[in-house]
């Protein structure tokens, strides 16, 4: 997700991409894994995993509402864009700090 952000601050497009929805999966799928209670009695810190899952369903909107507005206007976002690399740094926060 972060890595798809940079680079299209770094073109100066702007735009929300497909790769950014490769990448909400894969942390999903990835997030998911690390939250499986295996190998049993493992502590898990369930508040955490809970904000985390709410950050990611407001990220697929962001992405969502972003991409169809894109198309739309056939510009730019900048609002959404800016929240589509808030978002999973805000995740990367919580999951370091927490
Ligand atoms: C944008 C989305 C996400 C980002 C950027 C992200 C980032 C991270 C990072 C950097 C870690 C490693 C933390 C450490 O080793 O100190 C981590 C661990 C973890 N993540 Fe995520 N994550 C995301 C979404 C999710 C989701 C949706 C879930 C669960 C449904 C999840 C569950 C976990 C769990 C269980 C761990 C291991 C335990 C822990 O360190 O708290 N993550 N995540």
């Amino acid at each position: 997700m972060v890595g798809a952000w940079v680079a299209e601050a770094a073109a100066r497009r702007f735009e929300i991409t497909r790769v950014m929805d490769y990448g909400i999966l894969l942390s999903l799928l990835t997030g998911l894994a690390l939250a499986a209670p295996w190998p049993a009695g493992i502590e898990l810190n369930y508040p955490k995993i809970g904000i985390k899952l709410v950050i990611l369903v407001a990220l697929g909107a962001v992405l969502g509402i972003g991409r169809a507005r894109q198309r739309r206007t056939g510009q730019p976002v900048m609002p959404l864009f800016v929240a589509a690399g808030v978002l999973p740094l805000l995740a990367a926060g919580i999951a370091v700090l927490w």
